[in-house]
């Protein structure tokens, strides 16, 4: 995962989100400027005031992390100004790196969400269980907000958000960041310009990777549906975002199938060992070795970053002997699928199918099926066949052509660029994953678990 790639200089961020408005990526000629996303012109059109927004980082783990450090970027533009975090060596780190005074400085979300209202907006960043709760109160006391995806893990608890939103109408950004990627935008543009004809079907893939299955699904935070959410909305509301977005129709019926079919002790193969550390037979031929993911010292970010602070030979050792990421796959409390297809109808008789796997790797794949013509990308490049003239090519959307390389293909950075610029200007529109859109490709997620848990195709 990308979220720990390195910063992106301020110059080069504007001439990112310049460059998309203006639809200077590499285009073929068939795509019509007019059919840019509103939300990345609107974007583009609308400065920055210089005035900064104000922000309270609720949960300092990574996307707290990554998201305030945009301010440092962006200093006359945002200010970070209280942390809640219940580990006080993070919370201690982040108070510093933010010159935050002790008086806004809280071990938990509720303890700064009880006292009156000291900045502008929060950032919820805190796990998947705990954003409804910040949510509600958050828009109670009037705070502008960004939060992180999931909107919440149950349908009536995303329910309730959105009911609260209409009786406190802030603004509320949803960080579906590939909505805010170069690649994502131009795609969508493609779509949208009709060069197609009339979408008729998509096919898109979401290939987790066995190691970060391994990592984030089956050691990690997101291994079980008690402590986290179902491994679909968790991993792939992003993917049915897209899907939903490049549609522009809403989805009426789900059928999905899947399992937790590989990552289960009766798979542990004779010779292993409960922890990798605990001298496994097999452990050099395993490629879920954790002492192969965690052990390389030439990496200290993701994903051993998540594992312990400190990142010294010992300091690994010590992570993978006592904590979860040491632990067999084959010996976890992990309980996501580890694969999960979708079959989709949408309105005007369109259909899609998704794919989300672990044993893979590379990058997400998308085919958009039109009367008139097929697309095709894979993160990078995108490309149009035009079935009337029989015309192929191919668009670079290569993030160094646009000048965005944060986190999440560009996309973390221009999310903080649409967030901010929308309280500057009090605009929700500049925002292109609110509340109200994401909330679909939620449903999506929650009936696709129903379908496959109950085995039917479920009407939405
Ligand atoms: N947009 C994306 O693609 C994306 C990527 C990764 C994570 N996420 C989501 O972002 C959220 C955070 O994920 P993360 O990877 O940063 O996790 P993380 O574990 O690194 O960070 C979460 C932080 O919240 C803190 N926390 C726990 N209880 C708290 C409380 N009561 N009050 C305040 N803070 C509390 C934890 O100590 C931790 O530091 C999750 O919901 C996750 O699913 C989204």
């Amino acid at each position: 995962m990308s979220i720990h790639e390195p910063p992106i200089s301020r110059r080069d961020a504007l001439r990112g989100i310049g460059a998309l408005a203006m639809g200077t990526v590499v285009a073929p000629a068939m795509v019509s400027d007019e059919a840019i996303s509103a939300a990345a012109a609107q974007q583009a059109t609308r400065p920055f005031t210089n005035k900064p927004v104000t922000c309270i980082i609720l949960g300092a783990g990574s996307s707290g992390n990554t998201y305030a450090a945009w301010s440092k970027e962006f200093p006359e533009q945002m200010r970070v100004v209280g942390v809640a975090e219940p580990i006080p060596s993070r919370q201690e780190r982040f108070a510093g790196m933010y010159d935050i005074p002790a008086a806004h400085r809280f071990p938990s979300w509720d303890d700064a969400l009880a006292v009156p209202k000291f900045a502008d907006a929060i950032l919820i960043t805190t796990p998947d269980q705990l954003h409804h709760g910040p949510a509600m109160r958050g828009l109670e006391l009037g705070y502008d907000i960004l939060l992180e995806k999931p909107i919440a893990t149950t349908w009536q608890h995303c329910s309730e958000i959105l009911a609260q939103h209409a009786r406190y109408p802030r603004i509320v950004a949803v960080c579906h960041v590939l909505r805010y990627t170069a690649y994502f935008r131009k795609l969508h543009e493609v779509v949208a310009s009709g060069v197609l004809g009339e979408v008729v079907s998509i096919e898109h893939l979401e290939p987790v990777g066995y190691w970060h299955q391994g990592h984030s699904f089956v050691r990690g935070n997101w291994r079980n549906v008690a402590t986290s959410c179902p491994m679909i909305l968790a991993k792939s509301c992003h993917d049915l975002d897209i899907i939903r977005w490049l549609m522009d129709e809403p989805c009426l019926s789900v059928a999905s199938y899947g399992s937790l079919k590989h990552f289960r002790k009766e798979n542990a193969p004779p010779g292993s060992t409960p922890r990798c550390t605990d001298g496994c037979a097999i452990e050099k031929d395993c490629p879920y070795s954790a002492l192969k993911l965690y052990m390389d010292m030439k990496n200290t970010g993701w994903p051993v970053s998540v594992i312990t602070e400190d990142v010294s030979e010992a300091g690994r050792l010590k992570a993978l002997r006592e904590g979860p990421y040491g632990r067999c796959v084959y010996h976890c409390d992990n309980d996501v699928v580890d694969h999960q297809v979708l079959a989709m109808e949408f309105g005007k008789e369109r259909t899609a199918s998704f794919t989300m796997a672990a044993f893979t790797t590379g990058s997400r794949r998308t085919r958009v099926m039109g009367t008139m013509g097929e697309v095709m990308g894979d993160t990078r490049y995108i490309t149009v066949e035009n079935f009337r003239n029989r015309k192929k090519e191919t668009i670079d959307t290569k993030l160094a052509e646009t000048g965005i390389s944060s986190g999440h293909g560009g996309g973390d950075y221009g999310l903080m660029q649409a967030f901010i610029k929308a309280i500057q200007h009090q605009d929700a529109s500049l925002i292109a994953s609110s509340l109200e859109v994401s909330m679909e490709s939620h449903k999506i997620g929650f009936e696709a678990e129903r379908s496959r848990l109950e085995r039917r195709i479920v009407t939405l």
